[in-house]
C-alpha cells in the first residue's frame, strides 16, 4: 500500500485551494475563527448546517458541504471533536481517521486539514500535529495484498496541515515527522500481522528483519537452531519442535546515543507466527486469529525502525524469539520438562502456554545487555481479553518510575495501559512437582500468573511486561483502527522511546 504523504504549510482557509478542506468543530461552541471566515465566504451555510442540528460537532461526526466556487476549496468537511470539556488528544487522531475515509469516499486524491485553533490545555502543537498525521495515515490503512479485485485507480495520496500561525510551522513539522514515523511503524505491524502464516513463516520474519536492518543501517544477528542448542535455549527449542519451520532468534541493535556504551533500552516481542496450541490444540473457532500471535515481535521490529528513522539519541536493542507452535510428531507433550537458558527448568503442562516459554529464553538472553529498561510485549493470554476487553493493554512491572513513563506514553499515544499486580502470592499457582515451575497457573488470574512466570527471568533490571492480547485484534472497524490486526502497542513503545530521549 502507498502510504499517505503529510505536509505542513501556513495560509488562510478562505484562500486555500483544496479538494477537501477539513474544519474541526467543538460541539456546542461557536464556529472557530477559521470556520467563521469560510462561513462568511459561503454566505452562512456552515451556521445553517449547525442550526439545523444536521451536524452538531459530536465526536467523529462529519458533514460534507460543496462550495460552488465561492472559495478556492471544492468541498468543506466539518469534523466533530465533541464537547470542549471532554476533548482529549486522541479525539484529534480519531477525527482525522474518520475524515480521511470520507475523503477517499468522494474520490479525492488529497485534502487540507485546518489545524485547530483551540487545543486542550495539556496538549502541545507538536503532539496535536503528530496525532493528526497518525490519525490520517492509520485511518486510510487497507490490506489488499491478496485481493485480485482491489487496487482503486485513485486513492488519498496527500494531506496538508494548514496553520494560521507561522510560529507553529516548526513544532507542527516536528509533530508530523514523529507522527509519520510512528504511524508507518503501526502500518508495518498491521501488514505483518495480516499476512497469513503460510507466507509469514519464521524464516520470512527473519528475512523481513534483515531487509529492515539493511535499509536503516542497523546491526542484526540471527541465531539458528544449532546456535540455540549450544546456548541452551531449551524453552524456545521445545516450542519449535512440533513445526517443520525452523525457529529463529533475532537480535537488532541501534546505537543512537552520544555515548555508544550507554546502557540500552531492550525490547522483547513474542513472535509466534502461528499458534495452534500444539498438542494442547486450540478449538478451531477463531483459530485463524492466531496468525497475529507474532504482533509483539512485529511491534519491537517496527519500533527499532522508527527509532532509527527519527534518529533518537538512545541505544536500543530489539529481540524477537520466533517460532511456529504446531502439533507435529516431534512436538512437546504435556508433562515434558525443558531447561531454559537461565538454567531454570519448566514442566510444560500445557503446550498452548508457549508465549511465556519463548519469552523466558529471550528475557534471559536480554540480561547480557545490562538493560537500562527491559520491556516485553506479547499477545500472551486469553485471560487478558477477559479481564480488559478491547481498550486497555495489561501492564506489569517492577519499577515505579518506568511504569509511570510508560503509562504517560500510553495516554499520549491513545494506547492506554492498565496496571495489574505482580504479587508473589500468586506464584504458588506455578509450582510444579517435578521441575522448578510449571508453565500454567490453573484457574484464576491467568494474565497475572503468565506475567509472574516471566518475572522469574528478568533478573533485577527495571522491567515492564505488556499483554496486548486484548487490543491486538479489533472485532470491528473504528475511527483509525481497522477490523482485524490493529498494530496497537507499537505507538505506545515509540512514544515511550521519544519521551525518553527528549
Ligand atoms: N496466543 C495465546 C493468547 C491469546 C488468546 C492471544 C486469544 C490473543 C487472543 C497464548 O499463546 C495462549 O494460548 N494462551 C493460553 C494460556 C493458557 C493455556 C494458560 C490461553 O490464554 O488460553
Ligand atoms: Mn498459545
Ligand atoms: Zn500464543
Amino acid at each position: 500500500m502507498k502510504i499517505l504523504r503529510v505536509e505542513t504549510q501556513t495560509g488562510r482557509v478562505d484562500r486555500e485551494s483544496a479538494e477537501v478542506l477539513v474544519l474541526t468543530h467543538l460541539e456546542g461552541e461557536a464556529l472557530s475563527a477559521e470556520a467563521a471566515a469560510v462561513d462568511k465566504a459561503l454566505g452562512g451555510v456552515l451556521r445553517e448546517v449547525l442550526h439545523s442540528k444536521e451536524f452538531e460537532g459530536k465526536s467523529n461526526e462529519l458533514a460534507l458541504i460543496h462550495t460552488h466556487g465561492k472559495i478556492p476549496a471544492t468541498r468543506v468537511l466539518l469534523a466533530g471533536l465533541g464537547k470542549k470539556k471532554d476533548l482529549r488528544l486522541d479525539h484529534l487522531r480519531q477525527v482525522m481517521g474518520q475524515a480521511v475515509k470520507r475523503v477517499r469516499h468522494v474520490k479525492a486524491a488529497s485534502f487540507t486539514a485546518v489545524f485547530p485553533a483551540l487545543l486542550p490545555a495539556d496538549v502541545t502543537v507538536v503532539e496535536a500535529a503528530q496525532a493528526m498525521a497518525e490519525g490520517a495515515i492509520l485511518g486510510s490503512y487497507q490490506f489488499t495484498t491478496y485481493r485480485s479485485d482491489a487496487a482503486p485507480a485513485t486513492d488519498v495520496r496527500a494531506m496538508r496541515l494548514l496553520l494560521a500561525d507561522k510560529g507553529d510551522l516548526k513544532p507542527a513539522g516536528e509533530g508530523v515527522r514523529r507522527g509519520v514515523a510512528t504511524a508507518e511503524a503501526a502500518v508495518l505491524v498491521r501488514d505483518l500481522s495480516n499476512h497469513p502464516a503460510n507466507v509469514l513463516t519464521p524464516t520470512m520474519m527473519a528475512n523481513e528483519a534483515k531487509a529492515i536492518a539493511k535499509d536503516e543501517s542497523l546491526s542484526i544477528k540471527i541465531l539458528e537452531e544449532r546456535d540455540m542448542e549450544k546456548l541452551g535455549m531449551g524453552a524456545l527449542l521445545g516450542v519449535a519442535r512440533g513445526s517443520h519451520e525452523p525457529p529463529k532468534f533475532i537480535i537488532m541493535e541501534y546505537r543512537g546515543a552520544k555515548k555508544k556504551d550507554e546502557r540500552p533500552v531492550v525490547l522483547v516481542g513474542k513472535t509466534i507466527t502461528f499458534d495452534t496450541g500444539g498438542i494442547s490444540l486450540k478449538p478451531s473457532e477463531n483459530m485463524e486469529h492466531m496468525k497475529a500471535d507474532m504482533t509483539g515481535g512485529a511491534a519491537v521490529l517496527a519500533s527499532i525502525r522508527a527509532a532509527a528513522r527519527l534518529k533518537l539519541p538512545l541505544n536500543l536493542i530489539s529481540i524477537l524469539p520466533v517460532a511456529e507452535n504446531m502439533p507435529g510428531g516431534r512436538a512437546m507433550r504435556p508433562g515434558d520438562v525443558v531447561k531454559t537458558l537461565s538454567g531454570k527448568t519448566v514442566e510444560v503442562q500445557n503446550t498452548d502456554a508457549e508465549g511465556r516459554l519463548i519469552l523466558s529464553d529471550a528475557l534471559a538472553y536480554a540480561q547480557r545487555f545490562k538493560p537500562a529498561a527491559l520491556i516485553d510485549i506479547a499477545t500472551l493470554t486469553g485471560a487478558c481479553v477477559v479481564a480488559l476487553g478491547q481498550f486497555a493493554i495489561g501492564m506489569f512491572g517492577t519499577d515505579t518510575a518506568l511504569k509511570d513513563t510508560v503509562r504517560k506514553a500510553g495516554l499520549r499515544a491513545g494506547e492506554r495501559v492498565w496496571e495489574m499486580p505482580l504479587w508473589d502470592e500468586y506464584f504458588e499457582q506455578l509450582r510444579s512437582d517435578v521441575a522448578d515451575m510449571r508453565n500454567i497457573g490453573g484457574r484464576g488470574g491467568g494474565m497475572i500468573t503468565a506475567a509472574l512466570f516471566l518475572s522469574k527471568f528478568v533478573g533485577d533490571c527495571p522491567w515492564i511486561h505488556l499483554d496486548i492480547a486484548s487490543t491486538d485484534w479489533s472485532e470491528r472497524e473504528r475511527a483509525y483502527l481497522p477490523k482485524g490486526p490493529t498494530g496497537m502497542g507499537t505507538r505506545l513503545l515509540i512514544q515511550y522511546l521519544i519521551d525518553r530521549s527528549l
